[in-house]
């Protein structure tokens, strides 16, 4: 049967859980005024799928986790996360490439489980993206700021940012406010910014791994799993993981635990994949390319992650890395100041990538809500010539601007884990319930063994959430509240599907 041929909208009892057809949600993308240009290729897609994922995550997390939690079996944790990545990716790549719409988990879920829970996973990518930008944006003005002290150039301290010490971190949002103006130029320009960036940035982790393997001294191996010690400062009380708050062992860091713990955190590093599928709509064979462009960036980037902790944590001791910026400083201990610069440089370059994609995919599931009526319309039109969701794209860029000016990386990487998380386990559990409602439509990608991936997915990321501290869980619970709060106020009233009758 043809995907395309309409179906009316399953619409149950109960008003949250109406869905959305998936011919509705495909015919609703080739209106004139709401239609994305269908411009991108898998190379295209992989390529802002290597851009988003590859930054802070391994370039500023490897050495605070090898350091607090995992030492150098930080490689370990990296594996943990793709694995966790890789379970969700499949799942990913069957929803992508049966709803190849706009907006990502928040489609899948609409056109799946319904109504309320699409509405819940939209306000959870918010959190993802929207807050990920910033906090990457945070991230690149340190380095930015590193590299111009270097030159002798230093900011006034009042326009450096609240985790150095400052009131307003200037290098921020002005990064978010031009990225903003490149995002509503249009795709392909995007696209085309973005593989110079990625190709600098690659070769910037390439050679941490082929230089820095000349500097790798096996003693630094030793111990590979430091012995579990008790918990102490932030990663204690409130702040210790979840799971080991509720297993009543007097919270730990290092041992196995550690791995996980490391894990959990660095998982930050893979976050990015699943933008990929935001931008199915704007491909030119959706059903193709978005699952290869999924599961190739994410191979890519975890067999770089595993090959640089190896590599920095035998260039320099775990408990000396450097906090801010670890694969560079592991260069400058070993007295490779050359080797140092380069990097510091291409981690600047590359994390401008990583904040560009965010907000694109930002901006694409906030469009796909406004465009379905759970936001205001006013969001979903369209540029009449570049074809880019100009009105989203401006209003997100300049909150995420200044979220960037005010705010400190640390906590905020872990709430950004949590959300993300979250919506791996909803995408797993859409593909089985639409593999049940609708296995007529076509699907050119299917993930294997349905529904033990599924599961294992959904297992594997509550893992994975369990390992974050219990006040992540807090702000996470507080962040949802105010979601429902303003569904109830607003979309269910305005929403299209529910004003279609
Ligand atoms: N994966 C992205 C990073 O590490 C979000 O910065």
């Amino acid at each position: 049967m043809d995907a395309r041929t309409p179906q009316p909208a399953t619409r149950p009892r109960n008003p949250l859980f109406r869905t959305k057809s998936v011919e509705q949600s495909i015919q609703d993308t080739e209106e004139p005024e709401h239609a994305l240009r269908k411009s991108l290729s898998a190379l295209d897609l992989t390529v802002f799928g290597v851009g988003v994922i590859i930054g802070t995550g391994i370039f500023v997390l490897t050495g605070q986790v090898a350091r607090s939690y995992a030492g150098p079996a930080v490689a370990l944790s990296f594996v943990t996360a793709g694995v966790v990545c890789a379970l969700a990716a499949l799942c990913y790549a069957e929803f992508a490439s049966t709803v190849p719409v706009a907006g990502s988990a928040y489609t899948f879920s609409y056109a799946s489980i319904g109504e309320l829970p699409a509405w819940i996973i939209g306000w959870d990518l918010i959190l993802e993206l929207a807050l990920g930008c910033a906090v990457v944006a945070v991230g690149w003005s340190g380095y930015v700021r590193s590299l111009l002290d270097t030159i002798g150039w230093r900011l006034p301290r009042p326009l450096t940012g609240i985790s150095s010490g400052g009131a307003f971190d200037l290098l921020a949002f002005l990064l978010v406010l031009v990225l903003t103006g490149v995002l509503v130029a249009g795709m392909k320009l995007s696209a085309r910014v973005t593989s110079v960036i990625v190709a600098i940035k690659v070769t910037v982790v390439l050679i941490v791994i082929v230089a820095g393997a000349f500097y790798i001294n096996g003693d630094n191996y030793t111990p590979f799993l430091p012995t579990a010690r008790p918990a102490s400062g932030t990663s204690s009380g409130f702040g210790a993981p979840l799971i080991q708050l509720v297993s009543g062992f007097r919270p730990t860091t290092f041992g196995v635990w550690g791995i996980f713990t490391a894990a959990a955190v660095v998982f930050f590093a893979f976050i990015g994949f699943d933008i990929v599928a935001t931008a199915a709509e704007e491909t030119r064979h959706p059903a193709r390319d978005v699952p290869l462009g999924i599961l190739g960036s994410l191979a890519v980037c975890t067999g770089l992650y595993v090959a640089v902790s190896v590599v920095v944590t035998g260039m320099q001791k775990y408990s000396q890395l450097s906090v801010d910026a670890p694969l560079s400083d592991a260069f400058k201990a070993d007295h490779a100041p050359v080797w140092s610069g380069v990097i510091s440089f291409g981690a600047a370059v590359g994390l401008t990538s990583v904040c560009m994609i965010l907000l694109l995919g930002q901006s694409r599931v906030f469009f796909a809500m406004s465009r379905d009526g759970l936001l205001p319309r006013f969001f979903s039109q369209v540029h009449p010539r570049f074809g880019t969701p100009y009105r989203a794209t401006f209003l997100l860029g300049l909150v995420v601007a200044v979220v960037a000016g005010f705010t400190s990386i640390a906590e905020l990487s872990e709430l950004v884990n949590i959300g993300t998380l979250f919506a791996f386990v909803v995408v797993a559990v859409g593909v089985v319930i639409l593999r049940r409602v609708r296995p007529d439509l076509p699907r050119s990608f299917r993930t294997p063994w349905v529904p033990v991936i599924p599961a294992l997915s959904v297992c594997a990321s509550l893992w994975l959430m369990l390992n974050l501290p219990a006040e992540t869980w807090v702000r996470f619970a507080i962040w949802m509240v105010i979601g429902f709060a303003l569904y109830f106020l607003y979309g269910q009233r305005r929403s299209r599907l529910g004003l279609r009758g």
